[in-house]
């Protein structure tokens, strides 16, 4: 007897009570939510591992919250979040647990998988590390002349790069001089030209960061580092001492020369996207020290165990997890900003694309049945106050409503004054004021009242006044931290990992597995050979459709005007 199929999420008692909340709260603009509620912030608004989180400029109200609550407890979010930290295997179509929350586990609690302590492997990773890296920063390390190492080239993509490159440029305050770490991850060669014409063989660490160790780009930049080494003087013999590894593929690290002892094993229940944490963070230990590198484990432990243990009422991933299911499936928001007004944060909207789009861009549920409702929006972003000069425009005056995640530390590494006072202080004004704007808007009636005692005459109908209404009415979530610190980063990364999570969950999708980059992958190899081929006179080809025969016509015919 085939057991009955779960009723579709849509049609599921919590959902359909959302539906009607939304209904009714459809026509109730944000700032009747907010008049005459002196409460709503701190009714709204949470604190935990030292970050503030407000989301009282949602478009939600107490009922809201308590439907979604129920949305939770319908879709088991709590027995789910304590299979993750069991290390069952959650990732079903690879048949893998998901333990990145082991890689930081600073209790040293047992974490098992299938009987077997994960921790005694975590913490020996940890002290080669560690090793390696005061190795390297105090010299004891060398090149093949003696010298001590002063350029670090990371080589990796997606979640081999994005992650690290994210944490090393967050936490440059906290650089040792000496060091550069830079990073190659594209397989346009002026990634890699551009960042080896300044470097020096002697005194140059590259690392070969890739789990798989078959990914195209990965392997194309590490041969071409191989082969600029060897070119610019460097002997064979000293491969190793140039060229260390971070991988799950011992055997085909070792192929390519990297010595055994130089091999840092990222284990396959590492998820790329959540492996900054593992050996994969070398390049941040590197950057900073192994001290601050933990730190930022124990800042990401720290959210671990606040999403573990806290109330629904109080627990920030699950929160920002619902908010985002209710702008996403309830208020049909398919884009979401994330912006940080902190320039060490620049990188962060690009890590958290993949985390999030490589995590929840799905359109089947956990047992591969087609879902009937969206799943992760677009995320895109970039620091403040620089968006709003570049798209702040669309989120004001735009068609539909963008919900936001503005992200402000408190305090500046970098004090400085001008005449119009402290920079951080115009940078937290003009962060504050975009998520009021959004959320008050600039009415046609305060518009034409403004412009009449300027001298204009201005009724509400007039042109000059209909293109200056901000509709308003546009939710953003504000997150406040003291400094931006390895250990608040930490905690901060770990936070959206777990809103990952949470919104996987709800959406019965798998968040860990990420089949949809294999199609493009296989496409690449018929096209490329036909792209090699050199003879002028060689027949046309039509083995794709028109648009790509087309293309790979063009591109041969003017190849060879480099
Ligand atoms: O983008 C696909 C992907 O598999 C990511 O999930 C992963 O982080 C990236 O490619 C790199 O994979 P690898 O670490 O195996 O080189």
């Amino acid at each position: 007897m085939t057991p009955h199929p779960r009723p579709r999420l849509t049609d599921t008692p919590a959902w359909q009570a959302l539906a009607e909340h939304r209904a009714r709260l459809a026509d109730v603009p944000l700032t009747k939510l907010f008049d005459g509620d002196a409460e709503r912030f701190r009714q709204f608004s949470a604190e935990a591992c030292g970050i503030l989180l407000d989301y009282s400029k949602q478009h939600i109200t107490a009922e809201t919250m308590t439907l979604l609550f129920d949305l939770a407890q319908q879709q088991d979010v709590a027995g789910w979040r304590a299979r993750m930290f069991a290390g069952e295997r959650i990732n079903r179509s690879e048949d893998r647990p998901v333990l990145h929350v082991a890689l930081r586990n600073r209790s040293n609690r047992s974490i098992a998988i299938d009987g077997r302590d994960v921790m005694p492997g975590v913490n020996g990773m940890l002290a080669k590390m560690h090793r390696f890296v005061d190795a390297v920063r105090f010299g004891t390390w060398t090149g093949y002349t003696g010298r001590q190492m002063r350029d670090v080239v990371h080589i990796g993509i997606g979640g081999s790069h994005l992650g690290p490159q994210m944490v090393v440029e967050a936490l440059r305050p906290y650089h040792h001089t000496d060091l550069q770490v830079r990073f190659v991850a594209n397989v346009d060669g002026t990634d890699l030209a551009e960042t080896l014409g300044w470097l020096d063989p002697e005194t140059t660490l590259f690392i070969i960061a890739s789990k798989t160790f078959t990914t195209m780009e990965t392997m194309a930049n590490a041969g071409s580092a191989r082969t600029w080494f060897l070119d610019e003087g460097g002997p064979e013999s000293a491969i190793g001492k140039h060229f260390v590894a971070i991988t799950s593929a011992r055997g085909a690290a070792e192929d390519f020369g990297i010595d055994a002892d130089n091999l840092f094993e990222v284990w396959d229940w590492v998820g790329g996207r959540f492996s900054l944490w593992s050996a994969m963070g070398l390049p941040v230990a590197l950057a900073v020290g192994m001290d601050h590198f933990e730190r930022m484990l124990a800042g990401a432990h720290a959210m671990d165990e606040h999403f573990r243990t806290a109330r629904p009422e109080h627990n920030m991933p699950l929160i920002m997890g619902l908010i985002g299911v209710w702008n996403v499936n309830f208020r049909q928001a398919a884009i979401h900003a994330v912006l940080p007004y902190d320039q060490y944060l620049a990188h962060l909207p690009a890590h958290l694309q993949q985390l999030e789009m490589e995590s929840n861009g799905k359109s089947v549920d956990r047992n591969g049945r087609p879902i009937d409702h969206a799943t992760c929006p677009i995320i895109f972003g970039q620091p403040g106050t620089n968006g709003q000069h570049a798209f702040h425009q669309l989120l004001h005056q735009g068609p539909t409503p963008v919900p936001a995640d503005f992200l402000v530390p408190v305090q500046s590494h970098n004090p400085l004054l001008c005449d119009a006072g402290w920079h951080h202080d115009l940078l937290l004004a003009h962060c504050l004021a975009q998520a009021e704007a959004l959320m008050r808007g600039h009415g046609a009636g305060a518009i034409a009242a403004e412009r009449r005692a300027e001298g204009a005459a201005a009724d509400d109908d007039d042109p000059a006044v209909r293109h200056r209404v901000c509709p308003g009415n546009r939710p953003s979530s504000t997150l406040l931290f003291r400094m931006l610190d390895p250990y608040t980063l930490g905690a901060l990364v770990a936070l959206y990992e777990h809103k990952v999570f949470v919104q996987g969950v709800l959406w019965e999708i798998n968040s860990f597995d990420q089949w949809g980059v294999e199609l493009g992958k296989r496409l690449a190899g018929p096209i490329l050979r036909t792209l090699a081929e050199t003879d002028p006179d060689a027949p046309p080809v039509r083995d794709h459709d028109a648009s790509t025969n087309g293309l790979i016509a063009w591109i041969r015919a003017h190849k060879g005007n480099a």
